[in-house]
């Protein structure tokens, strides 16, 4: 229970715990560690969602409907909010549970289809394990959001939309310099924004204006919804895809500096083609 007790040493949890003291998972909706038999993806989202049995916790035969149900009631999105990630998965006929219309989680493991290269916690196919969390590649990105550093203010204790958009391009540059056969293609490309726009909109605090870091480490970390961390998506505005794309167009208007070189060029976001997730 590494996690915990970080999280203890930080003094996080008595924080969390003291300014709110009876912090639950919903009923029926407990976090629940997968077992070998399940089957589960290169998407923290979907994992957490059926950790807590939001899609069925088997991660197996998921049809539209069933995706619908979850991210309404896990994140409070639009139940078609992620509807066009879903018809990418089957338009790039990735099933193999024998009904065209479902999804095993693992079938979206595929290289090159959905799954790319520089994510922020997997590592790249060439060079490791693409589709499970990476502790080493994700220390690099807990880095550069700080998710580990003292909490002396209050702004210590959120990601912001500049920080997540450098850490997300400095990501992307990694994994260009460490491997040799870098393939994201532009269009893959997109959708690095794109995930990190979708992480960021799922566990947005309309009041911080900003995601706090306990609960983008249990996301990523645990594939955990942050419900012990004070998360309350229901308590919120229910966001739909134009309004998460939103978000992303806000990352993509950062401007990094990478080496001298301006990454976020001017046309980046509308080169044409989708977006992976969906969103412009
Ligand atoms: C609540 C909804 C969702 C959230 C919050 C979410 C979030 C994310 C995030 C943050 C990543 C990037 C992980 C990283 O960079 O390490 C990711 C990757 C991915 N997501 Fe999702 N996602 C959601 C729904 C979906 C859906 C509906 C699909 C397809 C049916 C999907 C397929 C994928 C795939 C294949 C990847 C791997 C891309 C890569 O290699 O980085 N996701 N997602
Ligand atoms: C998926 O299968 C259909 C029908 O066999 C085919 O027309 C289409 O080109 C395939 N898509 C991809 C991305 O391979
Ligand atoms: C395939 O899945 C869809 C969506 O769940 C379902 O309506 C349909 O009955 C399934 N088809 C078969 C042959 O099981
Ligand atoms: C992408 O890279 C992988 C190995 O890293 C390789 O197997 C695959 O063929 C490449 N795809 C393209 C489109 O070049
Ligand atoms: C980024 O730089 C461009 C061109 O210098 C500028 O127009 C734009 O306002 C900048 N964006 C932000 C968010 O500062």
């Amino acid at each position: 229970m590494k996690f915990t007790k970080l999280l203890a040493h930080t003094g996080l949890l008595s924080i969390a715990s003291a300014s709110c003291p009876a912090l639950t998972e919903p009923s029926g909706y407990e976090w629940i560690a997968p077992t070998p038999e399940d089957s589960r993806s290169p998407c923290p989202g979907l994992n957490a969602m059926a950790n807590h049995g939001w899609l069925p916790r088997s991660g197996k035969d998921i049809d539209l409907a069933a995706l619908q149900r979850a991210v309404k009631g896990a994140f409070n999105f639009a139940p078609d909010a992620l509807d066009q990630a879903f018809h990418i998965a089957v338009d790039f006929n990735l099933t193999t549970t024998g009904n065209s219309s479902t999804i095993h989680l693992s079938d979206l493991d595929l290289h090159d289809a959905i799954e790319m290269d520089g994510s922020l916690s997997r590592n790249d196919y060439f060079l490791g394990d693409n589709t499970h969390f990476d502790p080493v590649v994700w220390v690099s990105t807990a880095n550069r959001l700080g998710l580990y550093d003292c909490v002396e203010t209050e702004a210590d204790k959120f990601v912001t939309v500049e920080k997540v958009a450098v850490a997300r391009a400095l990501r992307v540059q990694d994994a260009m310099r460490a491997n040799p056969r870098f393939n994201a293609s532009a269009a893959q490309q997109r959708g690095s924004p794109g995930t990190t726009g979708l992480f960021m909109a799922a566990l947005w605090n309309d009041a911080a204006g900003a995601v706090p870091k306990t609960w983008v480490r249990s996301f990523f970390e645990q594939e955990r919804i942050p419900y012990l961390f004070g998360f309350d998506p229901q308590a919120r505005a229910e966001q739909d895809s134009q309004e998460i794309g939103a978000l992303v167009g806000r990352i993509l208007q950062v401007n990094v500096t990478l080496g001298g070189c301006p990454f976020s060029k001017p046309g980046l976001a509308g080169l044409g083609a989708r977006h992976f997730h969906g969103f412009s």
